[in-house]
């Protein structure tokens, strides 16, 4: 696995879990990124996504966070990704709840995860949000815009089956790639049509 361009550095990434369902995406993503050399990964699992780890996938907190090189709790606001000071390459929410896309769609600062949120979009680094819910109805949609118009990517994850993947981990990864890819990170999960 390599990043783009010719020195390689190390890279920060702060990466989150909150309550909505597919907790499956940060685990993997978290699993993916614990394999990457050069890359460091700051961790923050929400006491809503401890639940739905549990119910979703069997597995606690303290197991998913061993995949990372640092973690939070989420009231932690001494935390170093609080501050526009520590630099960091970008950050991903995955699962995003509702109530974290509104917290950072609003500027109200409920915890670690929107304030780091909010330092991303200040500090203009990437912020990728796998937004779930379904239906949506207007305030899901109007803080969708919200976030893209502020500089934020929102990604519901929604998989691709044309890739004639044959697992639910297979599929996962294809957006895990996706979203690593997106940040400049190369991987071998990344997949394109029309490339073998
Ligand atoms: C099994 C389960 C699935 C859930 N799925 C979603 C979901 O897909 N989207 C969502 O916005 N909230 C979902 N929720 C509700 C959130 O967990 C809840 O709004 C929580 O307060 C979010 O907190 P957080 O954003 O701080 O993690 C789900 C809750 C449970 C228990």
């Amino acid at each position: 696995m390599l990043f783009r361009g010719e020195n390689i550095q190390k890279k920060n990434l702060v990466v989150c879990m909150t309550g909505a369902t597919g907790s499956i995406y940060g685990y993997r993503l978290l699993l993916a990124c614990s394999k990457i050399q050069h890359l460091e990964t700051h961790a923050v699992v929400t006491r809503s996504a401890e639940e739905t780890l549990r119910i979703e996938l069997g597995i606690t907190a303290k197991e998913v966070l061993k995949n990372a090189t640092f973690n939070y709790r989420e009231d932690d606001f001494k935390a170093p990704i609080a501050s526009g000071s520590f630099n960091t390459d970008g950050m991903v929410v995955a699962p995003c709840s509702m109530k974290t896309l509104s917290s950072i769609a609003t500027g109200f600062e409920q915890n670690l995860v929107a304030r780091a949120a909010m330092v991303a979009l200040k500090e203009r680094r990437p912020l990728i949000l796998l937004t779930r819910e379904s239906p949506l109805n207007a305030i899901h949609l109007h803080n969708m815009l919200t976030v893209n118009q502020a500089g934020g990517t929102i990604m519901p994850p929604l998989p691709p089956f044309y890739f004639g993947m044959k697992s639910i981990e297979e599929l996962v990864d294809i957006t895990v790639g996706r979203v690593l890819n997106m940040l400049g990170i190369e991987t071998k999960m990344h997949k394109q049509w029309g490339v073998d």
